[in-house]
């Protein structure tokens, strides 16, 4: 791993409303190193998707410093992809379309890249299909493409599986891992589900229930490929590892418990 890609320094972003004033994140410091995969977890209005809006450049209304590469973020651009839970794609557009969007397919360079990036995401014989005719999976992997054709130096991804049938979701992590392999793009991927966070990660960011305060970052430490069926995911961890448990929004190494049980004291 590489440099330091994103550095957040005492972070903190309040909405003023009709209703008062909500803290949706305080007092956040990360750094996340170039070729990174970060996933944030926490429960549901804890403060995810505005940190990811933030460093999207979506938000700008905040105090303190978010610098992408030592630049402020101060705008969306192409350099920072954006993975939404729904795809977003143009229904009127085919596959290939979708993932050029304003680049024109008739430029080789662009043909050749989109090409690839249908083989990436395993999208091969489905070039001409609309998205109406993909499944759930197979669009989100449209917009993964589509992201990656602009070659952000970060992708951000807001439980971009959570609308996906736990079977899919599956899939889609390994995918997901695989196109990290090969493209070596920073990654922050929020989710409320602990496994896939642990699955998928390097680091865990875990923010604590409102106001959005991170509470710890736990470095994984398992070489990928990973199998979900591993002892150290169930807790049973064989001699000499220690599995992660995250007790009340604490984590912990031990051999007790598991992460099942775990998951629960992050339910809200
Ligand atoms: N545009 C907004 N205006 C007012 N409050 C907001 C707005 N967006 C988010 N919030 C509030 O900020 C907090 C964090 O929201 P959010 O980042 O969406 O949480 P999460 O993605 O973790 O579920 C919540 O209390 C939410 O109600
Ligand atoms: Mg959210």
């Amino acid at each position: 791993m590489g440099d330091i890609s994103l550095k957040i320094e005492h972070l903190n972003k309040q909405f003023v409303g009709a209703k008062g004033t909500v803290t949706a994140l305080r007092n956040v410091d990360l750094d996340v190193r170039e070729g990174e995969f970060l996933t944030v977890i926490g429960p549901s209005g804890c403060g995810k998707s505005t940190l990811l809006r933030i460093v999207a450049g979506l938000d700008t209304q905040y105090s303190g410093s978010v610098r992408l590469n030592g630049e402020p973020i101060v705008k969306p651009g192409i350099d920072k992809g954006f993975i939404f839970q729904e795809h977003r794609l143009f229904p009127w557009l085919t596959v290939e379309k979708n993932i050029a969007s304003d680049l024109s397919l008739n430029d080789k360079e662009i043909r050749r890249k989109v090409d690839a990036l249908i083989e990436l995401v395993r999208l091969k014989g489905f070039e001409k299909a609309y998205p109406r005719e993909l499944s759930g999976g197979m669009a989100q992997r449209v917009s993964i493409a589509r992201a990656l054709l602009r070659q952000p130096r970060i992708l951000l991804l807001d439980e971009p599986f959570g609308a996906l049938d736990a079977f899919t979701r599956a899939h889609m992590q390994e995918v997901l891992l695989e196109i990290w392999r090969n493209n070596k793009t920073t990654m922050i991927f929020v989710t409320h589900d602990i496994d896939e966070a642990i699955f998928l990660a390097d680091r865990v960011v875990i923010l604590k229930p409102r106001p959005g305060e991170i509470s710890a970052i736990v470095p994984v430490g398992l070489a990928h490929p990973r199998k979900k069926s591993e002892p150290r995911f169930s807790g049973a961890s064989p001699e000499g590892t220690q599995p992660i448990r995250i007790r009340r929004g604490i984590p912990v190494r031990g051999r007790r418990g598991n992460l099942a049980n775990d998951k629960k004291s992050l339910a809200t």
